[in-house]
């Protein structure tokens, strides 16, 4: 039997105590990764850590919010002094709720954008330093509306493109470094906090998945596999890209979600 691809390997998964991140962190773990996971909620997080532990994974975790640049800096120092250094980032921290511009006040718009970019860009500038080893990757998590607008979604598309330029810009900067820097664009992923929110009925749900090109929903594993190849040697010359994973949903016009109703 081979070596687990990530054998000897470190993660650290910024909101890595549910949904998409969470599986990603299962995912990694289970190629051989040590991982370290933050989110706001302690006790969400040590459900989480247990999950991995059960399936025989090594596991660390810490509260901290990846608004507190400090906060983002101690934790990553923690991981670094607990499993010996740092190979591989996930940052997919992220908050949302559906509100239209004129609804929107001016914290909610900073809020959502402090917590998607601000946060990412603290998760990434920090993790840089401890990036010395060959094969280093850093991964966000960003989202279609970033090019595809959708109602009641200005503040989280401002915030994912901020993300896509972000990655680009971190990408050209330390690729001579040999530190890759990608992200992933989930589409409507089932099961998952971030579809709770978008879609709240169950008729929305349906057509939403007739919509859809590839005529379902994802599934968490669908991004985690993704996320797994994007954090290996097999990836080794990409960086700089966003890649999505949505069944199509970016190529179907102005708003699949409208013609879901
Ligand atoms: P989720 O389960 O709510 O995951 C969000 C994570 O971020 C949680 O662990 C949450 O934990 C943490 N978090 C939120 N605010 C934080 C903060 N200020 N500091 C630190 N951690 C914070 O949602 P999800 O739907 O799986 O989404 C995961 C990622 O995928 C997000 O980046 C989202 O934008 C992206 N995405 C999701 C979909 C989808 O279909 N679900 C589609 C496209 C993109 P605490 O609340 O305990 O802090
Ligand atoms: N509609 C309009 N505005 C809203 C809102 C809604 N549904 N929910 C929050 N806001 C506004 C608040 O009113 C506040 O603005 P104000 O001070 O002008 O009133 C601002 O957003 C901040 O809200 P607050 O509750 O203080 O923020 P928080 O930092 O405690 O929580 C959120 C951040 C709002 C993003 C919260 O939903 C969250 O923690 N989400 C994490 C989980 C998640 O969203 N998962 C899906 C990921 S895709």
């Amino acid at each position: 039997m081979s070596a687990p691809e990530l054998a000897g390997k470190v993660a650290f998964v910024a909101g890595g105590s549910s949904g998409i991140n969470l599986a990603i962190a299962r995912r990694l773990s289970r190629e051989g990764a040590r991982v370290m996971l933050i989110s706001r909620d302690a006790e969400r997080l040590r459900s989480a850590a247990k999950l991995i532990a059960n399936d025989g994974g090594e596991v660390a975790w810490a509260a901290c919010d990846v608004r507190d640049s400090p906060g983002v800096a101690a934790a990553l120092r923690t991981c670094v002094e607990q499993f010996g250094g740092l190979d591989l980032v996930i940052s997919g921290a992220a908050g949302n709720f559906v509100a239209p511009a004129t609804r929107l006040s001016p914290n909610g718009f900073r809020t959502v954008v402090d917590i998607d970019l601000v946060g990412t860009y603290h998760v990434a500038k920090h993790s840089y330093p401890f990036l010395t080893k060959p094969g280093a990757s850093i991964l966000s998590i960003s989202a279609p509306m970033a090019d595809r607008p959708m109602p009641g979604q200005a503040h989280v598309a401002s915030a994912k493109a901020g993300i896509n330029a972000l990655t680009r810009s971190l990408a050209l900067e330390w690729a001579a470094a040999g530190v890759r820097v990608n992200a992933i664009s989930p589409g409507f992923i089932a099961e998952t906090e971030g579809v709770a929110r978008l879609i709240d009925t169950a008729e929305k749900a349906e057509r939403l998945q007739r919509a859809i090109p590839a005529q379902r929903l994802g599934s968490k594993a669908d991004v985690a596999e993704l996320a797994l190849f994007l954090c290996t040697a097999r990836a080794e010359y990409i960086t700089g890209a966003v890649i999505a994973c949505d069944g199509g949903w970016s190529l179907a016009g102005p708003s699949v979600l409208d013609a879901a109703g």
